[in-house]
């Protein structure tokens, strides 16, 4: 039996589970990671990577290996195809969708240079040391670490205008967009 959405329109085609998995995922991780980020000591010229900040770094390189995962995954899986919707509207979320996936792998990219410029050891999940970003003491990476808190907030604007048309199209539209990114439900 086809499933239908709340207008009545049968519902449209599923994200594949891995698909699925990895944006909740991020979505889980994100949530963390900024809590930490405000709750963690500021930053200054002699701070040791301690504490919060540890964990800042953690989640932080988590987050970009689960974004890695998840651009490989989107370039070797089709996307479904999508609910009808003006031209306008499907360029708006075009665009959105790669800028988020920019913005995701280049925010802890910065974060790990500037933690570098810091002299600090960046550990993969805490413990397998990766190679310094940046040079010890480097101006760009030091720099780097304003734009990193920025680009933060940028992401977060982003999240807003993405989040703003999941509920547009969840209960103004009833199109059952948001069904996509959900289980499929059992007949
Ligand atoms: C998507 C992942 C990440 C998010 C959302 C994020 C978010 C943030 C935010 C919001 C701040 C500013 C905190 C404040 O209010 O002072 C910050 C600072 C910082 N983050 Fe991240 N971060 C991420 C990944 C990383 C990674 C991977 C590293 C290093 C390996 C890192 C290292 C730092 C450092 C060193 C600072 C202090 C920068 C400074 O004040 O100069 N971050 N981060
Ligand atoms: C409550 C929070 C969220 C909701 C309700 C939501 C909902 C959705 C929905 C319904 C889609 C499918 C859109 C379509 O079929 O065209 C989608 C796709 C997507 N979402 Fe989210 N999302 C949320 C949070 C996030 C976050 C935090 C990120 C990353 C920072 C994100 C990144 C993406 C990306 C990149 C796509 C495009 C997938 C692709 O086709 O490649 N989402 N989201």
């Amino acid at each position: 039996m086809t499933n239908h959405s709340s207008n009545g329109l049968p519902t449209p085609p599923h994200y594949d589970t891995v698909s699925r998995f990895l944006h909740w995922t991020i979505l889980a991780l994100l949530i963390s990671e900024f809590t930490i980020a405000w709750a963690m000591p500021e930053v200054e010229k002699d701070t040791r990577p301690d504490g919060l900040i540890a964990w800042h770094l953690f989640f932080g390189t988590l987050i970009l290996t689960v974004v890695l995962l998840r651009i490989l995954w989107r370039f070797t899986h089709p996307v479904p195809e999508s609910v009808p919707m003006p031209r306008w509207q499907e360029l708006s979320a075009k665009i959105t969708h790669k800028l988020l996936y920019v913005v995701l792998f280049a925010l802890p990219l910065m974060g790990w240079a500037n933690a570098s410029s810091r002299g600090w050891d960046v550990r993969l999940f805490g413990t397998i040391s990766l190679p310094a970003m940046a040079p010890k003491g480097s101006n760009w990476g030091h720099a780097l670490g304003d734009v990193h808190h920025a680009v933060a907030i940028g992401l977060l604007v982003l999240i807003g205008l993405h989040v703003a048309a999941a509920v547009y199209h969840q209960w103004i539209l009833r199109d059952g967009l948001l069904q996509r990114m959900l289980p499929p439900r059992s007949p």
